[in-house]
């Protein structure tokens, strides 16, 4: 299993190209299953979560191209001429969530799917409920037989829709499958993320009538049927976040490309109040660092709100700061798992609820720590930068998840990190 070996103390200089979001990769590729014309995407990343999606997608019938790379920046083309097995299998359903999505866009097309329950995660209980209500207002017929949801509808039709909670999946869902309903749709208490209204930019080139993206009230009007679609996928802002964390804590200067600075704002103004200068430009984001980071509080909400998939990397950051931060997280029950992996660093964190007290110290101390989901994985690379002597990172099965090349970009950024086997 590999292994990431970092040794830390080094300043962070040059520049990388961000690369396109995972989360909005995903669901877009979803969309290839509305249509029988090709969908053809740019800026895919390279993760093993999109190759788990084209692996779910082809399997039910959707001829997937092979990913490009290179110039052509993650070029990836779909086409569902026919769908020969409306089914998401467990095996794939239970490595990445994300793989529900499918459910909605196959009852669209097909009129019938069966595809596995998700099962616990790591990061909590992650339900998929408020999915399965809207879809049944939405006149599908679901049951749940031995770990699957089977689900059939002669033609879903428009529903008004309020979502108990806002969630970012069960609104991309519920969007991507009354594109084709009957009538209109409203989802009330949408979620707001930049990668909702990607979905919602790329389903509106393939013919889709949708308005509100990006605002908490979603309108849908069906149409019969939706053409294919060239696309380019959004940058990747927790990606871009990650990288400006590292810079903050290790210190130096970098300059990200290809990023969307607009989807990070409260990002951007955490950084500046840990003492970050930091300037935009269209698509790049320059941030410069000297001395101890000061503290930072934050408390998780959903977009607009800091993000959840933020929370970890801040902690990182919080531990070398000079100052006590105080780090909230609202959105799932069980995602301080780095905070053991960062103490065994030598951080001093206590956990009350679900608050996290990081009371910063000079420095941090290599050591072999163990990565337990995606963000926490990447909150420890950043432990590790600044951490004296060597940190060995295990389990960075779950950073290839949701970080492209990490350790390519790291490195020419001039840190010392390498993949050991
Ligand atoms: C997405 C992101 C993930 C991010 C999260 C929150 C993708 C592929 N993943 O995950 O990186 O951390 O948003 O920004 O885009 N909930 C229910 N019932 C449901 C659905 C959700 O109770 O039917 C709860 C969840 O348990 C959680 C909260 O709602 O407590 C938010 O979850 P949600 O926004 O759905 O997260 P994901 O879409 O799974």
């Amino acid at each position: 299993m590999d292994k990431l070996l970092i040794a830390g103390g080094r300043p962070l200089e040059g520049e990388v190209r961000v690369s396109g979001a995972k989360n909005a990769a995903l669901p877009i590729m979803c969309t290839a299953l509305l249509t029988e014309s090709p969908l053809k995407l740019t800026n895919v990343p390279t993760l093993i979560d999109v190759r788990t999606m084209a692996k779910l997608l082809a399997q039910m019938g959707v001829e997937v191209g092979a990913q490009s790379a290179g110039e052509n920046e993650g070029g990836l083309e779909l086409r569902a001429r026919a769908i020969t097995n409306p089914e998401a299998p467990y095996e794939l359903v239970k490595t990445m969530r994300a793989s529900v999505l499918v459910l909605g866009p196959l009852l669209a097309r097909c009129g019938r799917a069966r595809v596995s329950l998700p099962g616990g995660c790591a990061i909590g209980a992650r339900p998929v409920d408020q999915h399965v209500k809207g879809l049944q207002a939405m006149g599908a017929t679901i049951s749940i037989e031995h770990g699957f949801m089977n689900a059939r509808a002669e033609r879903l039709r428009g529903a008004k829709i309020a979502m108990d909670m806002v969630t970012v999946t069960g609104t991309e869902h519920l969007m991507m499958a009354a594109v084709l309903a009957e009538g209109t749709t409203v989802l009330e208490n949408a979620a707001r993320e930049p990668e909702v209204v990607d979905l919602a930019n790329c389903l509106r080139i393939m013919g889709a009538k949708i308005e509100g993206a990006g605002s908490d009230v979603i309108r849908i009007e069906g149409v019969s049927s939706l053409a294919g679609a060239e696309y380019r996928v959004m940058p990747d802002r927790i990606e871009t976040g990650t990288f400006l964390v590292a810079a903050a804590a290790a210190g130096g200067r970098i300059r990200l490309t290809g990023a969307a600075p607009g989807s990070l704002a409260v990002t951007l103004a955490k950084l500046r109040e840990a003492g970050a200068r930091i300037q935009t430009g269209d698509s790049s984001i320059e941030i410069e660092m000297s001395g101890r980071p000061a503290a930072v509080s934050a408390i998780t909400a959903p977009y607009p709100g800091f993000a959840t998939d933020m929370q970890a990397q801040f902690m990182a950051l919080a531990t070398i700061a000079d100052g006590t931060a105080q780090i909230t997280e609202t959105i799932f029950e069980n995602r301080f798992m780095h905070a053991l992996e960062l103490q065994r660093l030598g951080a001093d964190i206590t956990i009350h609820g679900n608050t996290a007290v990081v009371k910063g110290i000079e420095r941090l101390q290599g050591a072999k720590v163990m990565a337990t989901d995606l963000r926490a994985s990447a909150s420890l690379v950043i432990a590790g930068l600044v951490a004296q002597g060597q940190t060995l990172i295990d389990r960075i099965y779950h950073l290839d998840r949701g970080y492209e090349a990490l350790e390519k970009k790291l490195g020419a950024l001039g840190a010392r990190i390498q993949r050991v086997n």
